[in-house]
């Protein structure tokens, strides 16, 4: 099983991430591994790492390309993951890659073109949350898209993709840690 964890920055898809893995592990039995895009540790991964900390400035087309070949260079091992039975829980995926990319300005059709082929994932957990309450959790700020008005894009953006997705559990991310987590345990356990 892939699952996906989207949401505008400070959703709370770490937390429930982690949460998840270890309901799992230990009341599931499973083999979880977790992942997370951009992956700063490759070498793709570390330009996305550069501009995202305002290191570097790239054009749009540019960095969305850098942040697909993120995720294009892994599918080989995702996929053996998967073969072997392990559960991958991954916080961001292409669903990212366009709410954020499209707020960036750059059109829907060529940014589903450049991601087409990967791995589709069994379940999107979507944190929705107004940018606003996000922005007053801890360690907001740190990063370039940090900033109310273009989270408000990107959250508007991932309404639009999600809106007739059977695979995405839609959850209201101001409710609490608990009650985010059952919602989201009865789902998997169904
Ligand atoms: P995070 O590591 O805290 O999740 O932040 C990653 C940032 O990168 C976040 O602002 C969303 C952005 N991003 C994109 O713009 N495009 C992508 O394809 C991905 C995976 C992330």
């Amino acid at each position: 099983m892939f699952i996906v964890f989207e949401g505008i920055d400070r959703s709370g898809k770490t937390t429930q991430l982690e949460l998840t893995k270890r309901y799992l592990e230990t009341c599931r039995n499973c083999s979880v591994v977790e992942w997370s895009f951009p992956n700063r540790n490759s070498i793709t991964g570390q330009i996305c790492d550069r501009y995202l900390r305002r290191e570097i400035d790239l054009d749009a087309h540019t960095i969305h390309l850098l942040f697909s070949a993120n995720r294009w260079e892994r599918q080989q091992e995702l996929s053996q993951l998967l073969a072997e039975g392990n559960v991958v829980l991954c916080s961001r995926y292409s669903y990212s890659g366009i709410a954020y990319s499209k707020a960036n300005g750059l059109p829907y059709d060529w940014l589903k073109s450049i991601d087409k082929g990967l791995i589709e994932p069994d379940l999107i957990v979507y944190l929705d949350i107004d940018p606003v309450i996000a922005s007053r959790r801890d360690c907001y700020g740190q990063e370039r898209y940090d900033k109310i008005d273009f989270q408000n894009k990107v959250r508007i953006n991932y309404l639009d993709l999600f809106k007739n997705d059977p695979r995405v559990l839609m959850l209201d991310a101001t409710q609490s840690i608990d009650k985010l987590q059952q919602e989201i345990r009865a789902k998997i356990a169904c």
